[in-house]
């Protein structure tokens, strides 16, 4: 799809500041190159999901109101609507983050989620607050394993576009309770195809996971083969992959999948390792570590992730990026030794064996994201170590009641 844009886009910058737009109206890119600004066609058109353009509604010839004393006041020309995004798991991290700066664009996002308890919902109850009353947000409580209330969904919207984040994500937990694993990362991306299909919704956008890379060689590169997943997280996320590409193939919907890699940063996953080891530090409780520390991570930060994921909504055919920090990985014993620093406390450490569906390390090739998306990660892991923490600490009030 191409990404209409507001009269006063402006894209938030890392720290979430505003950057004005330039004087010729151009969004920056990812990578800080500018991207030209879609010039408003003579009559008003917007580009469709599917490309085609929208004619405006054109004023009907005696489209003239009536004043009180008589006279005729011109009829204010019809703005036409710019297509919502759905945004799934919108009060999850990574998509709430994702649908923040799609508004801060201009484009109108329709966000669905469950609100299940895997992890405590106070910390998705304070994302979706964070988007709540924003123009152009709506959002509704919903599964997307309920196929009918989906469709009940994409009959009264007209979507651009399909953000699937929605997912049971926690790879130890998936080994705990596997079932829900197939059917909200499965069974749910099929029921949105499905949707899509049937109401011409064209792009797709389909949050995959580094864990498919597990036992391959370093760097990670989108082209090696992923057949042999370790944990029913990492299947369930394949069998969602092939079947956007059997969509792909049967109905023309135009597919980019996303393999982020261990993406952290303020309001992040209380059951991930840099919201839960920044609390224990602060509080004094020992730190559970599965391992010991010398696993890696391809660390990357949320901004860069929503950045990346709605650069990917553009027309691809189908293709799979990596989304990752894309440099040499970080130890868990080097990220905790960043937060000892910046909170000034050491870690009291409670080692546990390493856990057999977890990785030893990642690192991602991210040519493919740069060359044909124009993304590249603007901050630096250590820069959102430290960002992380200072979101905890102006959130620690309430985040102290948080169960991690
Ligand atoms: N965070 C990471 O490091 C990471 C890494 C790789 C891939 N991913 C993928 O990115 C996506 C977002 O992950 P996240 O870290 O933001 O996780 P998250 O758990 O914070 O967000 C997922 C959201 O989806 C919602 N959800 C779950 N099942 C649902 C259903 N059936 N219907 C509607 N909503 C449902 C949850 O309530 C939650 O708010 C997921 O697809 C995940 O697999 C995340």
């Amino acid at each position: 799809m191409s990404i209409p844009q507001s009269p006063n886009s402006q894209l938030p910058s890392s720290d979430g500041g505003a950057i004005p737009p330039s004087p010729n109206s151009q969004l920056p890119s990812s990578d800080g190159e500018a991207i030209p600004a879609i010039p408003p066609s003579p009559n008003s058109q917007l580009p469709s999901s599917d490309g085609e353009a929208i004619p405006a509604i054109p004023p009907s010839p005696n489209s003239q109101l009536p004043s009180s004393d008589g006279e005729a006041i011109p009829a204010i020309p019809a703005i036409p609507a710019i297509p919502a995004v759905l945004v799934t798991g919108v009060a999850g991290f990574i998509a709430a983050k994702t649908a923040e700066f799609l508004l801060d664009t201009g484009i109108p996002v329709i966000g669905i989620d469950n609100f299940n308890d895997y992890y405590d919902v106070r910390v998705k109850q304070y994302r979706l607050d964070q988007l709540a009353g924003r123009e152009g947000f709506t959002f509704i409580e919903g599964d997307i394993e309920d196929l009918p209330a989906l469709e009940q969904i994409f009959k009264e919207h007209n979507f651009s576009a399909v953000l699937n984040l929605a997912a049971r994500a926690g790879v130890r937990y998936s080994m705990e309770n596997p079932h829900i694993y197939m059917t909200t990362n499965a069974h749910g991306t099929l029921n949105l195809l499905e949707c899509m299909q049937k109401h011409g919704v064209k792009k797709f956008v389909a949050a995959s996971t580094s864990s498919l890379y597990a036992g391959q060689e370093m760097p990670f590169v989108e082209t090696l083969p992923v057949n042999t997943p370790i944990s029913p997280y990492a299947a369930s996320k394949k069998a969602a992959e092939v079947m956007a590409y059997t969509y792909h193939k049967l109905y023309g919907i135009d597919v980019s999948v996303v393999r982020y890699f261990t993406v952290f940063g303020p309001a992040g996953r209380p059951d991930m390792s840099p919201f839960r080891f920044i609390k224990w530090i602060d509080e004094g409780t020992p730190i559970t570590l599965y391992g010991d520390g010398s696993q890696s991570r391809d660390f990357t930060y949320v901004d860069d992730i929503a950045r990346g994921t709605i650069a990917a909504m553009q027309d691809v055919g189908y293709e799979i990026f990596n989304l990752g920090g894309g440099n040499n990985p970080i130890t868990i014993t080097e990220m905790i030794k960043a937060f000892e620093k910046q909170l000034g406390k050491k870690s009291i450490i409670d080692q546990k064996p390493f856990h057999k569906a977890d990785m030893m390390e990642t690192w991602a090739n991210i040519d493919k994201a740069k060359s044909l998306l124009g993304w590249k990660p603007q901050i630096d892991p250590y820069e959102g170590f430290e960002k992380t923490v200072n979101w905890y600490l102006a959130n620690r009030e309430w985040v102290k009641d948080v169960n991690v």
